[in-house]
């Protein structure tokens, strides 16, 4: 398998969930669940990457390791507080015991020193108790955490980031089964003006395409209080993006997501190089018009342009490798993306958009991994995204599919029933 050209990977041993994920000084960051010592899930640290463009990584020195007494450091979050970068995180004895912590970095999240008073937020009867997302609240004046426990997310407050006070829970969610996870909430701005918060919530069952799935909700969010307006709905339907969290402090109230580009039902057990696991293409996120309401819609970073080498419009082309693909759909089409020995291929007809990677899909998991995986999808103009080892697609209604490959890319692109434009990505 070959590394991903636009995806941030480790460079050796286990990636899970985007943490600390913060713009700080000219540079995006971006931590990781991390396993240095191994490509499987264990002892888990956070690894550290940084980027002018959340394109190209440069990778740093692991950033947090595990605690000889408080454990091992699980999800979390970051932000610009008292003039340096401040980590608000999980530690994890065991699944029963999660408590959460503070750090601080002098130095662009290079190195941090833990807060005296570890750990900040201990509750002794709440056992699923993770993935702190942190942010300043302006109009109440407070730091707001929303925090993972058991089926709800509950949301407390602090002047300092060190004393938190319970606000509320959130558990009105969906009826599906496994933890709550990685929640994230934020504001984003509708086309009519009108203001919006999004609660995130990654749930470890019950997915869209089975195993781990995202949902959101739109709602008002008063400091306090998190009010949901509309239904649950899926941030993708691909089968390998969970843990989806966006970046603190980005510049011009950009709201960017990564997600792990795995799903935990085969996720340890994938076939690896050295180092597993790999984050979504960076996404901007915005609110659209969508039949019942809002939609949360993901499309690729204005800077992944950059990227772009040769290209071309028609409907059969050799990219070579890695790729951006625009459709301009009118009807059903369908696309053969050549990967060894096979084609993945995406068809749609403007109802569903399907995705069909079962021939580059490890054997032993082809009873998962080869079922096509489909998004309701309204006719329009889309954007596939092609790296070594993944597929995502965006349209422009809000439905996303991200799915991983375990093929390598070869040969030809062919395309029916729609108008394309290409441009290799490296
Ligand atoms: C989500 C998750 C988190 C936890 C971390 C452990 O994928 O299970 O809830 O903090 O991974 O690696």
């Amino acid at each position: 398998m070959r590394r991903p050209v636009f995806h941030l990977t480790p460079p050796a041993g286990w990636m899970n969930d985007p943490n600390g994920l913060v713009w700080h000084a000219g540079r995006w960051h971006a931590f990781y669940q991390h396993n240095p010592g191994g490509p499987g899930w264990a002892d888990m640290h956070w690894g550290h990457a940084s980027s002018l463009d959340l394109c190209h990584w440069d990778h740093h020195p692991v950033a947090l390791a595990p605690d000889p007494a408080l454990g091992m450091v699980f999800s979390g979050s970051a932000a610009q507080a008292e003039g340096r970068l401040a980590a608000l995180f999980t530690h994890c004895v065991l699944q029963q015991h999660q408590v959460q912590s503070l750090a601080w970095s002098d130095d662009g999240g290079l190195t941090w020193r833990p807060e005296p008073g570890n750990p900040v937020l201990v509750e002794p009867d709440l056992p699923d108790f993770r993935d702190p997302k942190i942010a300043w609240h302006p109009p109440t004046g407070a730091w707001v955490m929303a925090v993972a426990a058991g089926q709800s997310i509950r949301l407390y407050r602090s002047p300092d980031l060190r004393q938190w006070t319970f606000a509320s829970a959130f558990a009105d969610g969906s009826d599906l089964p496994g933890a709550w996870e990685c929640p994230d909430l934020f504001a984003l701005p509708a086309p009519d003006g009108s203001r919006w918060w999004v609660m995130l919530v990654s749930v470890d069952q019950g997915g869209p395409s089975g195993g781990s799935g995202t949902w959101y909700r739109l709602g008002q969010f008063d400091g306090f209080t998190f009010d949901p307006l509309g239904p649950a709905r899926w941030l993708s339907h691909g089968p390998d993006h969970y843990a989806g969290v966006t970046f603190s402090d980005a510049p011009g109230g950009r709201r960017v997501l990564l997600a792990w580009l795995r799903n935990w039902r085969e996720a340890r057990d994938l076939p690896h190089a050295g180092w597993r696991g790999a984050m979504t293409a960076p996404a901007e996120l915005s609110l659209v018009p969508g039949e019942g309401g809002l939609r949360l819609r993901q499309t690729p970073v204005a800077e992944l342009q950059a990227l772009r080498g040769v290209g071309g419009a028609g409907d059969r082309f050799e990219p070579g490798g890695p790729f951006e693909l625009h459709l301009t759909v009118g009807g059903p089409f369908r696309v053969e993306i050549g990967v060894v020995g096979g084609a993945v291929t995406l068809t749609g007809d403007g109802q569903t958009l399907r995705l069909d990677r079962s021939s580059a899909v490890p054997a032993r998991h082809a009873a998962t991994m080869a079922v096509p995986v489909e998004a309701p999808c309204a006719a329009g103009d889309l954007v596939v995204l092609v790296d070594h080892g993944s597929v995502e697609v965006f349209d422009a209604g809000g439905a996303h599919l991200a799915a991983s490959l375990w093929r390598d890319l070869a040969g030809l692109v062919t395309v029916q029933g729609a108008t394309a434009r290409w441009w290799a990505l490296g």
